[in-house]
This record gives structure tokens, sequence and C-alpha cells, in this order.
């Protein structure tokens, strides 16, 4: 690949029950593949409560964290894997803040969402959680290597 290590960065994004019900996905999709990410692995899960309890591991002990499992496993979640540039922090900047009452017009969760427990998607959090989430939900053969027309443009 002529793609630097860098560019190469990725992040584990999912599009939670509450957007998959609300027929939010295409839009969700959209904003990533807009800013010039590219999609490597997709799939849709429901996932079980265990499933949803190693997912946020780090929170367990919070007083919200038996109804955020509940919810995570409640129907269909939509698991990415997205690449590019920046697609960890700056996808947490696509997303907003995690209530919805703070992030800003133009995010997601500011355009898109009212509670922070419908919060609508999630985004890894740093380069660590990065690869963890993504080897919990997929495994390396979902994982799709190739050159998308756009790069040559991006890069
Ligand atoms: P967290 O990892 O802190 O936020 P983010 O999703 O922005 O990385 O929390 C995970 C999810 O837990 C969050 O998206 C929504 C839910 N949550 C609540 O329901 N109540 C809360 O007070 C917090 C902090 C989070």
């Amino acid at each position: 690949s002529i793609l630097e290590a860098a560019e190469r960065e990725r992040t584990f994004i999912a599009i939670k029950p509450d957007g998959v019900q609300r027929g939010l996905i295409s839009e969700i999709i959209h904003r990533f593949e807009r800013k010039g990410y590219k999609l490597v692995a997709i799939k849709l899960v429901i996932p079980t409560k265990e499933f949803a309890e190693k997912h946020y591991h780090d929170l367990k002990g919070r007083p919200f964290f038996n109804g955020l499992r509940d919810f995570l496993s409640s129907g269909p979640v939509v698991a990415m894997v997205w690449e590019g540039q920046g697609v960890i922090k700056y996808g947490r900047k696509l997303i907003g803040a995690t209530s919805p009452h703070n992030s800003e017009p133009g995010t997601i969760r500011g355009d898109l969402a009212v509670s922070v427990g419908r919060n609508t998607i999630h985004g890894s959090d740093g380069p660590e959680t990065a690869n963890a989430e993504i080897a919990l939900w997929f495994k390396p053969e979902e994982l799709v290597s190739y050159t998308s027309n756009a790069e040559k443009w991006l890069y």
C-alpha cells in the first residue's frame, strides 16, 4: 500500500439500536463518507447482554450501566470500522459530546439526538480502545483492505 501508517488509522463506530430504529443508518454513514473516511468493515448484529457488558466493561459499576447494557442489546446495531487520517479523534468530533444536551449543532448527536441514554452512536475514544473494540466486534478477516478511488485526492 502507498498509504502511510497514520492514514491507515482505524476506529470502531456503532449505530446504536435507537439510530437503527429511527432510520438514521444512511444519514450517519453519509457523514463519515463525505468527510473522506473509508468504510473497511460493516455488519448488523443484535448484541447479547454479555457482549454489551464486554463492550462497556470500563463503565461497570456506574449507575447507568445496566440500563446501557440492556439498551445496547435491545435491537440491531450497525457495527463498523472506519479508516483514515485522524479518524479516531475526528470521528469523536463528528459524533459530538456524550450528552446531546451539550453536543453542538452540526454533530451527529447535536443534530439527531435528545437524551444521553439514546445518543444514537458510539465511537472509540482513543487508539487502545479502538484496537480493543475492533477486535471485540470483528474477526480479522472481516476487515477489508482496499484502495478507494477517493484516496489519491484526499492524501
Ligand atoms: P461514555 O463512554 O462516557 O460516553 P461516549 O459514548 O461519548 O464515549 O458513556 C457510554 C455511554 O453510556 C454513552 O454514550 C451514553 C451512556 N451514558 C448514560 O446513559 N448516562 C451517563 O450519565 C453517561 C456518562 C453515559
